[in-house]
């Protein structure tokens, strides 16, 4: 047996909540933008976020009604996506309180910043990964808006490399999951992908 839901009889709210629980889990872009006039630096995260394009390499997040980040992003066209890590949870929550617009949430719950290379907006100092990146497009879809920014520049912390690639034990990014809920990296396992030319012989 199923029970089954329909967007067009349940309202929007709870047919997101029922989304947000079955999409998990979700990686969190801590999203860093600036104010148009350069003197208020914003900070939030956003877990519908994924990559769009690898070549050019474009990420996506979206903004669930015209908050801050967006009204940034659409300003200044760039913004840069800081890993969320899972001893910066905390904090990442706390930027995720609904300031007023002339407050910046660095600022407010006391977030180092670094400049970044390639974009003005800064960088948050403590999180492994910075993903620099220029406004490619947005698209808006009902209540939404999608923003897909071209990456020009990352900037990895050397502590989280081993061999040369980040490593998820080091990275320990945080995961968002349905109601209030966070995750950590679970148990990994590790598979080959299988070319279709082994495929015959094993079956
Ligand atoms: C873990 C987490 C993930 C979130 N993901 C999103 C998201 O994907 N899109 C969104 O619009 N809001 C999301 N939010 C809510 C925003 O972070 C929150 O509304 C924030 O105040 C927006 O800040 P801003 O107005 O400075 O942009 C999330 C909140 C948390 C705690």
């Amino acid at each position: 047996m199923r029970v089954d839901y329909s967007p067009g009889s349940i309202d929007p709210g709870s047919f997101y909540r029922l989304l947000t629980a079955v999409i998990v889990p979700r990686p969190i872009a801590w999203v860093s933008t600036l104010t148009a006039d350069g003197e208020t630096a914003n900070l939030a995260p956003h877990s519908f976020f994924t990559v769009a394009s690898t070549d050019p390499p474009v990420v996506q997040f979206t903004s669930v009604g015209r908050k801050d980040s967006l009204r940034n992003v659409e300003a200044t066209g760039e913004f840069v996506v800081n890993i969320a890590s899972e001893p910066f949870l905390d904090q990442i929550n706390e930027t995720a309180t609904d300031f007023p617009r002339d407050k910046g949430e660095f600022d407010a719950v006391g977030i180092g910043t670094e400049p970044s290379l390639r974009v003005k907006p800064p960088r948050v100092a403590s999180s492994p990964v910075a993903l620099e990146c220029t406004l490619h497009a947005t698209l808006g879809l009902g209540n939404s808006t999608v923003v897909f920014g071209r990456v020009v520049h990352a900037a990895v912390s050397e502590e989280v490399l081993v061999d040369g690639d980040p490593d998820i034990r080091r990275l320990r990014p945080l995961a968002r999951l349905g109601k209030n809920e966070w995750g950590t990296v679970g148990e990994l396992h590790e598979r080959a992908r299988i070319p279709y030319r082994d495929w015959e012989r094993r079956n």
